[in-house]
């Protein structure tokens, strides 16, 4: 079966047919550049301009992957959590594919599709696995026992660490979304130059908190006299890059470790720091873990995991209807479209 999948959670507008769960056909990302300047995504700005790409962004993805709309068999939408005037464009334009093809329509939960990168990547692998999911809006890390069985076992108290790239981005005058553009100038750098804090690291303590580490650069930054450059830029954001590596890492092993759990994954925009990949695969190395780490593209925002969950969920007999709603949080009040 083919499935469309569709997310409009934040400033991508992503769409993606599926085959069989597995192969992807086609994954087109559109990214907001509209946002570079402001430090953040603007909401209102985010909700317009997914209603204007929504339409050539699937039309993109069908002529990519060579299909027609009579070929699809579903529509997988991401429906939370999520800005909501960004979901509601989603939804709406999946609900109308929906009615006028006469196919299921199924609502996701966008972590459960960065989870699903870890599937995209491997199908055949064993579970349980531990599935970090970083991104701009969250910092989780999943005990996944089986496709459509997690359970949570930390999640940030206050920052996500993409939003810690992207805050510290901003302190530093550099555009958004920040975290390529860090790591991109933190190469070369000295990541022992500066020490920030690691919190949380008490053993035993899944959470994480990033809300330190960012007011500890803007301190260092006081107390160089303003915004480094060159090389004491790169020494700074080596730095900041380093010690939030070090905490995901560090986590994400001893999580596997302390729940017994063979394999440690990754998912989420923060995923695609070579960095990240770098030192999860020593570290799971060290502790005798596999790591497997999806292809970039499946990390950040895209329309692949979102009809990979689809498809999940269809094949266990869940689909929503004409009345799916779109939600801020995974499991607050929802808006209908
Ligand atoms: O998953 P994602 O595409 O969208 C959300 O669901 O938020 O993640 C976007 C986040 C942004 O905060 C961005 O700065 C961060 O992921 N990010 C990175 C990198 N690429 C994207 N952070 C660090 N290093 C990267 N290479
Ligand atoms: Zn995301």
């Amino acid at each position: 079966m083919l499935v469309l999948g569709i997310d409009t959670s934040c400033d991508e507008t992503a769409a993606a047919v599926l085959s069989d769960g597995r192969s992807v056909l086609s994954s087109v990302v559109a990214s907001q550049d509209i946002h570079a300047a402001y430090g953040g995504v603007v909401p209102e700005y985010a909700s317009r301009a997914h209603m204007t790409a929504i339409v050539p962004v699937v039309r993109q993805a069908l002529e990519r992957a060579g299909v027609g709309w009579q070929d699809l068999g579903a529509v997988a939408v991401t429906n939370r959590p999520g800005l909501v005037g960004c979901l509601l464009v989603g939804v709406s334009f999946a609900k109308a594919v929906s009615f006028s093809l006469g196919i299921p329509i199924v609502g996701v939960d966008h972590i459960e599709g960065h989870v699903f990168s870890l599937r995209l990547a491997s199908p055949d692998l064993a579970l349980p696995a531990v599935c970090l999911v970083a991104s701009g809006g969250h910092t989780e890390l999943v005990l996944v026992e089986k496709w459509g069985a997690y359970r949570t076992l930390g999640r940030t108290r206050d920052d996500a660490a993409g939003e810690a790239f992207d805050k510290v981005g901003k302190l530093l005058g550099l555009p958004y979304p920040a975290g390529p553009v860090i790591e991109r100038l933190a190469a070369g750098g000295d990541a022992s130059a500066f020490r920030f804090p690691r919190a949380m690291m008490e053993h035993g303590n899944p959470d994480f908190s990033f809300s330190g580490v960012k007011t500890a650069v803007r301190l260092k930054v006081n107390e160089l006299g303003g915004v480094p450059q060159g090389e004491q830029l790169a020494d700074l954001l080596a730095s900041f890059q380093e010690a939030v590596v070090d905490v995901l890492v560090q986590k994400t092993v001893r999580a596997a470790e302390r729940h017994s759990v063979p394999t440690v994954s990754i998912g989420g925009g923060v995923a695609a720091n070579e960095t990240l990949r770098v030192r999860l695969a020593e570290e799971a190395a060290r502790a005798g873990l596999e790591a497997v780490f999806p292809p970039k593209a499946l990390c950040t925002d895209n329309g692949a995991v979102i009809a990979a969950v689809g498809d999940s969920l269809l094949g266990r007999g869940v689909r929503d209807d004409l009345s799916l709603s779109a939600s801020a949080s995974r499991s607050g009040p929802s808006v209908a479209s």
